[in-house]
């Protein structure tokens, strides 16, 4: 079978304008819920974008940790590729898709790195190996090989023994804070619904995008 020949229709539901929130969080919150609900795999994983030095445009995967009205949060190295594409461009852009529920949520807004004290109590509730993890990865440099990244593991490991484990300070979170929200449900015939949300002074606007 040729993948040309692979395609879905989209069936499950619609969005209108008379249907969503009069503020994107509370549209996001909503469609958040319903995906975890839905038991969507990994439903707060999000493609993150971001900008290079040189132009270069990336993305890659990364989890949300939280969302409020100040923006979405996910936590990362900062010497990483990305965490060196922000510190030079904050500019970024977040994608997630809800295949099960034929949605997507496109946002775009600004990094910034959250507080050292927000990144240390998050890194606090993690499981004692991703801890171990974030001293061991040279996240995004090159390694010799998987037994430089086991050695590397083992050696933070016997650093701290049972003792509990500090926050790497090359490891914490970003907060996007979105200038403009998107979301979009898929339709019969690839007739999708898109509605867009964009600042108006201290409210957000809406508009319907052709699909
Ligand atoms: C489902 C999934 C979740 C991920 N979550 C994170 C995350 O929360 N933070 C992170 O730094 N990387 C996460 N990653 C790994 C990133 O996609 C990426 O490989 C890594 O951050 C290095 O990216 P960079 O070299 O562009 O900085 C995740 C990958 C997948 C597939």
């Amino acid at each position: 079978m040729s993948i040309e020949d692979l395609r879905l229709e989209y069936a499950r539901g619609a969005l209108d304008e008379s249907d969503v929130a009069l503020d994107p969080f509370t549209q996001f919150n909503k469609w958040l819920d319903e995906a975890i609900k839905a038991q969507v795999r990994e439903p707060t994983a999000m493609t993150v974008a971001t900008i290079d030095p040189d132009g270069t445009p990336s993305a890659r995967i990364a989890l949300l940790k939280g969302v409020d009205q100040s923006g979405f949060v996910f936590f990362t190295n900062y010497d990483s590729r990305k965490g060196r594409a922000i510190a030079a461009n904050p500019r970024v852009a977040l994608c997630f898709w809800w295949g099960e529920l034929e949605r997507q949520v496109r946002i775009e807004g600004v990094a910034s790195k959250v507080s050292d004290d927000e990144s240390a109590r998050y890194f606090a509730t993690r499981p004692r190996a991703s801890q171990l993890g974030a001293w061991a990865s040279p996240q995004s440099s090159p390694v010799r090989d998987r037994a430089e990244l086991e050695k590397r593991l083992a050696d933070a490991k016997a650093r701290y023994g049972e003792g509990p484990i500090e926050r790497p300070p090359h490891w914490g979170g970003y907060r996007v804070a979105p200038n403009r929200f998107e979301f979009w449900h898929g339709r019969q015939s690839r007739l999708h619904d898109r509605i867009a949300y964009l600042p108006h002074g201290p409210v957000w606007r809406t508009e319907r995008l052709g699909p």
